[in-house]
């Protein structure tokens, strides 16, 4: 039995947020929308740049759904660039280290997403199988 993945999960780093490195995971779904973005960290200012973090904002809820056509490519940036993504109050750096980096592993996975959405053989061998099955029924 083969299964297609239906999304894959990456894990990047941003390297120019105002203090440097912000790490981040990405989800994309196998029509190249994002599900989420999530910092997981980072070393940008209390009050300023960290209202990155979910629970202190809301401000990565807006890349769910995006994709390299939605919004189109040209607008990858922030707002104060042009672009269609907010920045924050007083911290516009932070932003735009993510909304690039983002939108270059959306860019990654366009040229090289083969690789990340292929058939698999299925993981479960056929002895596993039978033993799940088999607990079903005890
Ligand atoms: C002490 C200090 C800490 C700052 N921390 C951040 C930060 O974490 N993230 C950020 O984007 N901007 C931070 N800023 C503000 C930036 O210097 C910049 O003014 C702001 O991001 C707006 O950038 P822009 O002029 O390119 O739009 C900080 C400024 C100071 C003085």
């Amino acid at each position: 039995m083969q299964h297609r993945p239906v999304a894959t999960l990456l894990s990047l780093t941003a390297p120019d947020g105002y203090n440097g490195d912000i790490n981040l995971l990405v989800v994309v779904r196998d029509n190249g929308a994002l599900a989420g973005v999530e910092v997981i960290g980072h070393r940008e200012t209390p009050g300023l740049g960290d209202k990155i973090e979910s629970g202190r904002s809301d401000w990565l809820q807006q890349f769910v759904g995006a994709s390299l056509v939605n919004p189109p490519q040209t607008a990858w940036r922030v707002k104060r660039d042009g672009g269609y993504f907010d920045q924050l109050t007083g911290a516009t750096v932070t932003p735009r280290a993510i909304v690039k980096a983002v939108q270059q592993v959306l860019a990654y996975l366009r040229d090289h997403g083969s690789d990340h959405f292929e058939f698999e053989t299925d993981p479960i061998t056929s002895s596993e199988r039978i033993k799940l099955e088999g607990d079903k029924t005890s």
